[in-house]
């Protein structure tokens, strides 16, 4: 069934654990989230992103996730928008069924351009107050998540987000998050804590302590009540990388997030965690492997098949490590 994200999160904090977020664009993406979730009796959030729905239009998500709530009706199934860029986009994303909305007013309407704080608390306040009303969660940002185009680069060199003056104060401040919820009233809250977007998160293999856990800590005493929300969750498997590379893939060395330290995280009131890439560099092996060793194969559902395998896999791994796993 089609549930709001604030009852999901609400139960993942009474019982502390944590729930992947993960987003979605096309059918085979929806299917292994959803064999996952029933194999393992896991909620499920999937997530559509701007670039989802110019990919697959507004109509194909909706109508894929209602059929992923037909095809499993005993599984909780959140749709949730993911980084709308404005208020009108997230009104239009409730018009269009979604239980749940991010409204980052982090950044500006062009999705790159840092805000200022007034503007991060009147954009969110709004979408708050109209979702609230008919009984949508909304996820607001605070905080700079870094991103190698911004030039705001996460912690690159794998040392950790907190000894480094520089990148600790594009972390967010544990007071303004205080602040910001009290005026916003945002069900969620995703901040910045050492991670980014993306596959090339990291230049060298964490040592450890990659995550700013004492800022996660700070925040959550302050905010007991809102459910913290890490966004750049992949943890870049070396496995997947290593056949993408040995099958034709062109992929510079990177790291991203341990799996261990996401789960630090969830010990201190992170319940979200977002993940687009794992699934896309479990995807892109599985086609790689399968086109290079079945070289006549022309159908596409031979490769996909694979393809989907593979992403369920990587589902099942973080539905397991996160707690998630027989709480549907
Ligand atoms: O927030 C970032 C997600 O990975 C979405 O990526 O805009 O390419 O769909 P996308
Ligand atoms: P990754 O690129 O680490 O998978 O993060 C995805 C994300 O945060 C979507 O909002
Ligand atoms: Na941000
Ligand atoms: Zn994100």
């Amino acid at each position: 069934a089609l549930v709001s994200m604030r009852q999901l999160l609400d139960h993942a904090a009474e019982f502390s654990y944590g729930l992947p977020a993960f987003n979605v664009n096309n059918l085979e993406q929806v299917q292994a989230i959803m064999e996952a979730a029933n194999e393992l009796d896991s909620p499920v959030i999937m997530q559509a992103s701007a670039g989802a729905r110019k990919y697959a239009g507004e109509a194909f998500l909706r109508h894929l996730i209602d059929a992923a709530v037909e095809a499993y009706p005993h599984i909780p199934v959140v749709m949730h928008q993911d980084h709308g860029q404005s208020p009108a986009v997230c009104m239009a994303a409730i018009r269009s069924g979604f239980s749940s909305v991010m409204m980052d007013g982090s950044l500006l309407e062009d999705g790159k351009t840092p805000s200022s704080y007034d503007y991060n608390v009147a954009v969110s306040q709004e979408v708050v107050k109209l979702a609230h009303s008919i009984g949508v969660t909304v996820e607001a940002e605070l905080g700079c998540l870094g991103s190698l185009e911004s030039g705001m680069a996460g912690e690159e060199d794998g040392h950790g987000a907190e000894g480094k003056l520089d990148h600790s104060a594009l972390l967010t401040d544990p007071e303004q998050a205080a602040d910001f919820v009290q005026r916003t009233q945002c069900d969620a809250l995703a901040i910045a804590i050492g991670t980014s977007h993306g596959a090339y998160k990291f230049t060298r293999k964490p040592t450890g302590d990659i995550l700013a856990i004492s800022r996660i800590k700070e925040i959550h005493t302050r905010l007991p009540n809102t459910h913290l929300v890490m966004h750049g969750s992949s943890s870049v498997p070396q496995e997947l990388l290593a056949i993408i590379r040995q099958f034709g893939g062109d992929m510079k060395e990177t790291y991203g997030v341990p799996v261990e330290e996401i789960v630090e995280g969830i010990k201190y009131g992170v319940r979200k965690i977002n993940i687009d890439t794992d699934i896309r560099l479990a995807m892109t092996a599985a086609v790689r492997q399968y086109m290079f060793e079945n070289p006549s194969k022309f159908d596409p559902r031979d490769f996909l098949k694979p393809a989907r395998e593979a992403a369920k896999q990587i589902v099942r791994a973080r539905m397991q490590a996160f707690g998630c796993a027989g709480q549907a």
